[in-house]
């Protein structure tokens, strides 16, 4: 083991950290949420299940996100799962200075509020459950209330600051 292994996290240089993490390919959801009627949603890679009994899923948002605190004080929000040809939909709801929400962006509000984006490949509608300081990130777990699969087809990844599509072994 080399001297740089033996060291605490604090020292892997950044870099190095985000180009490993570059290597993982993820699958790409918009999160959304509606506060006193005005819809808000980010594209996040950080969505994961948690626990099957109860239902809990999770996503990481960055302290710094100027979306989030509107997100937050809603009852519910809700994870739209990308299909492969949402691409431009994850860019746009990445892009600050817009609102994601209008044309030609396709949504409707789902049985509790939160906005549905349209064709997506599954949706799960979420109770905030638990939010927990992790760094410089929010570790925001929810309860999910309704799950509804859309379509099967493939689905949108990210992989080395791309979108691309995931090809099944044959
Ligand atoms: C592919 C991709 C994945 C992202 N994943 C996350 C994520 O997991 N958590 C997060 O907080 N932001 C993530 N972002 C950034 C947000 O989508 C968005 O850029 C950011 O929220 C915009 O800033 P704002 O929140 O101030 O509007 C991701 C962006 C892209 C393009």
């Amino acid at each position: 083991m080399t001297a740089v292994e033996t060291l605490p996290g604090s020292a892997v240089d950044a870099d190095g950290f985000r180009r490993a993490l570059a290597v993982h390919a993820a699958g790409v959801v918009i999160i959304t949420a509606q506060s006193d009627g005005i819809p808000a949603g980010l594209t996040a890679t950080s969505f994961s299940s948690v626990s099957l009994d109860p239902p809990l899923v999770s996503f990481y948002v960055d302290r710094s996100s100027t979306t989030w605190p509107s997100m937050r004080t809603a009852d519910h929000f809700a994870v739209n799962v990308l299909a492969s040809d949402q691409a431009e939909l994850a860019a746009r709801f990445a892009r600050k200075d817009i609102d994601r929400f209008a044309e030609p962006t396709r949504w409707r509000p789902g049985p509790l509020g939160a906005p549905l984006l349209q064709d997506v490949s599954a949706h799960l509608v979420c109770l905030p459950h638990d939010t927990v300081d992790v760094g410089d990130h929010l570790l925001v777990v929810g309860l999910v209330a309704e799950a509804r699969v859309h379509s099967a087809g493939r689905p949108l990844l990210y992989h080395q600051g791309r979108f691309g599509r995931f090809i099944a072994h044959p």
